[in-house]
């Protein structure tokens, strides 16, 4: 639960998209945070108040006039206490009218009046969002302080293709959740590697392993969350791409490192989360092996050390190492830091956190050990991210 303990009011606009706000409404409470629904006069075309309250389980306003409010200041109170606003879809009239700070509605109002910040996902026809009038007004939202949580680009309801599909539920609920993490790597440009690589035997087999790349996908969603540009290569996983992280795909430790290598001099800060085959066949069949009677004979060669390799470049980036360990994690984590020559390694044994939701994790600096409790993989994420930008100013 990302957002417990959260007051979020979410006010809902005129607009096809409307219909997404009731799963929106869903989500934000799963999440553990608390909802206030309020709706534009259009809003109610498209989705009743009824359908919200069902979902939010409080009474829906619409109307600053709403007598329900003891002091009639609905639109002072109902954003009190709310540690944000976020509209969704927030329609092109909506940001026009927010723009120039008229408030000649219970919405606007309460967005003019508000002592918390505003986050709003725009949702129009590509026409209406591309429009100067609107992008005018946009920018001077951003300059306002405003966040603007896409569009997205794809198919409309109008049947057209473009800029201004309000972005999903989910990508939202992920960007509310972002906007609460506090912006530790701000302007840095982060490259990670996550899940295990695939070393190709012949066209249907090959040497992997066990790792899931949870980690290496809660890193680069931490990563983003406080701020930093994400490039995420990744080997042969079935995890969603975080929010706003671009994802590049790698198969073996060779393509992995060509990837690695083509990006890496535009990163600050390089983290290898990747389980690297340290071994891969000498030679890949290009036919199936077939069963003969003899077992084949694989030779084995070693695969590029890529963590090394860029903590070894001249410009090297800030680089964090992983060690996961079967045994002896101080020892073996601490020679592994040294042996690579990285400032920062997480360590862990296998058996605490290997493929599961949890895990336990030690990190192991100049300063010394520092063991994290045990949490969820993002939890943990977050304070590695933490550690890092702490390293990274005390440089
Ligand atoms: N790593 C890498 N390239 C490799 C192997 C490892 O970038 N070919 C990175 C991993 O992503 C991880 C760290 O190096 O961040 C530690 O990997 P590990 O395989 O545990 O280190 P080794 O030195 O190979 O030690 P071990 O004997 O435990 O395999």
């Amino acid at each position: 639960m990302e957002l417990s303990g959260k007051r979020i009011v979410l006010g809902v606009t005129g607009g096809i998209a409307a219909y997404k706000a009731a799963d929106l409404v869903r989500q934000i409470i799963r999440q553990g945070a608390s909802l206030q629904v309020a709706m534009t006069e259009a809003a109610t075309h498209f989705v009743t108040p009824v359908t919200f309250q069902a979902l939010s389980g409080r009474p829906v306003y619409t109307d600053q006039w709403d007598a329900r409010v003891a002091n009639n200041m609905a639109h002072i109170d109902l954003s009190r206490g709310a540690d944000a606003i976020l509209v969704a879809p927030a329609s092109a009239d909506f940001l026009a009218k927010l723009a120039h700070g008229m408030a000649g509605d219970l919405l606007t109002t309460l967005a003019l009046a508000r002592n918390c910040p505003l986050l709003v996902a725009p949702a129009m026809n590509r026409q209406m969002w591309d429009h100067p009038a609107t992008q005018r007004n946009a920018a001077q939202l951003r300059r306002d302080g405003v966040g603007i949580l896409g569009p997205a680009v794809g198919e409309q309801a109008c049947g057209e293709s473009g800029h201004g599909r309000m972005l999903e539920p989910d990508e939202i609920v992920a960007e509310l959740i972002a906007h609460f993490q506090p912006k530790h790597l701000a302007g840095k440009r982060v490259l990670l590697t996550a899940g295990p690589t695939f070393e190709a035997i012949d066209p249907v087999r090959g040497i992997t392993n066990l790792s899931s790349g949870r980690m290496g996908y809660a890193l680069a969603r931490a990563c983003r969350e406080a701020g930093a540009t994400v490039t995420l290569i990744s080997g042969p996983v079935h995890l969603p791409c975080p929010h706003q992280v671009v994802r590049i795909d790698a198969g073996s430790a060779l393509s992995m490192r060509a990837e690695v290598m083509r990006h890496v001099e535009h990163s600050d800060i390089f983290i290898a989360v990747a389980a690297v085959a340290d071994y891969r066949p000498e030679v890949v069949t290009e036919q199936k092996i077939k069963k003969t009677g003899v077992p084949p004979t694989i030779k084995l060669v070693e695969n590029p050390d890529i963590l090394a390799e860029v903590a070894a470049l001249p410009k090297a980036p800030f680089c964090v190492g992983f060690a996961a360990e079967s045994e002896h994690l101080g020892e073996h984590a601490e020679a592994k830091r040294l042996r690579k020559k990285i400032p920062l390694l997480v360590g862990n044994l296998v058996h605490e956190s290997l493929g599961g939701e949890d895990a336990a994790v030690t990190l192991f600096d100049d300063a010394g050990r520092h063991p994290l409790a045990p949490a969820p993989k993002l939890e943990l994420a977050r304070q590695i991210v933490a550690r890092i930008a702490h390293l990274l100013e005390s440089r």
